[in-house]
């Protein structure tokens, strides 16, 4: 099976690089079942300066990207796959959920995150993008933090990401929105703290019980 190529373009690639180089995102690489590929929007830029960003048409504060150079940037991307589903994240965007990142990852389509800097861009950039996303309500420098958490959210749900579980069994465990419950690991007590006695009860449907009331 070839690897699920998810694609980034930014004036800071190294930013995913760094993120996406350890742990378990290093992992689905090392595996085989993701490949990550990131492009650097300078250089896409225009003339000997590579120029990315331009003054906004009818006045305003702040620099916007340019539609040149986010075009051709989205437009390599789709050389190398032309499938891929083109995300741009913004404050304006659907917000992203848990069950948005399960259909994400239950989806074999590529992806290719395109990441806003300084003040925004370039509304004309919007026709080549299928989904808007938002990570919350409040406003970042950039889109790469909010690609790096929607990517992490999807590659987790990927089967043979995580410890052999499959994306069905992290499912019936976080249950879209309802997340997760208190866990506790040995000793059974820690400085005057226990560990629910239900825990140590070895009663599996009480334990069960415990946990969804706590998931709330
Ligand atoms: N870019 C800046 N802020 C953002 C947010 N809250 N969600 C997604 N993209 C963003």
């Amino acid at each position: 099976m070839q690897p699920r190529i998810i694609q980034s373009i930014s004036l800071f690639p190294e930013i995913f690089e760094a993120t996406l180089g350890v742990s378990m995102m290093w992992k689905a690489q090392n595996k085989q079942l993701i490949q990550f590929q990131h492009h650097n929007l300078r250089e896409f830029g225009i003339g000997p300066r590579k120029q990315v960003d331009d003054t906004p048409y009818g006045g305003g504060d702040g620099m916007l990207l340019k539609p040149e150079p986010l075009f051709a940037a989205i437009e390599a991307a789709k050389r190398i796959d032309p499938d891929a589903l083109v995300i741009l994240p913004t404050p304006r965007g659907e917000r992203w959920r848990q069950k948005a990142a399960m259909s994400m990852a239950d989806d074999t389509h590529g992806l290719i995150f395109v990441c806003a800097r300084y003040e925004g861009y370039d509304e004309r950039v919007t026709t080549l993008i299928d989904r808007q996303v938002s990570i919350g309500d409040f406003v970042l420098t950039g889109g790469e933090l909010p690609a790096l958490m929607i990517i992490d959210s999807v590659v987790r749900l990927i089967p043979g990401v995580l410890g052999g579980a499959t994306s069905a069994e992290i499912e019936s465990f976080s249950d879209g929105d309802n997340l997760e419950f208190p866990q506790y690991t040995r000793p059974a007590e820690f400085r005057g703290m226990e560990v629910p006695e239900v825990l140590l009860s070895g009663n599996h449907a009480a334990i069960e019980a415990w946990r969804a009331e706590q998931a709330g």
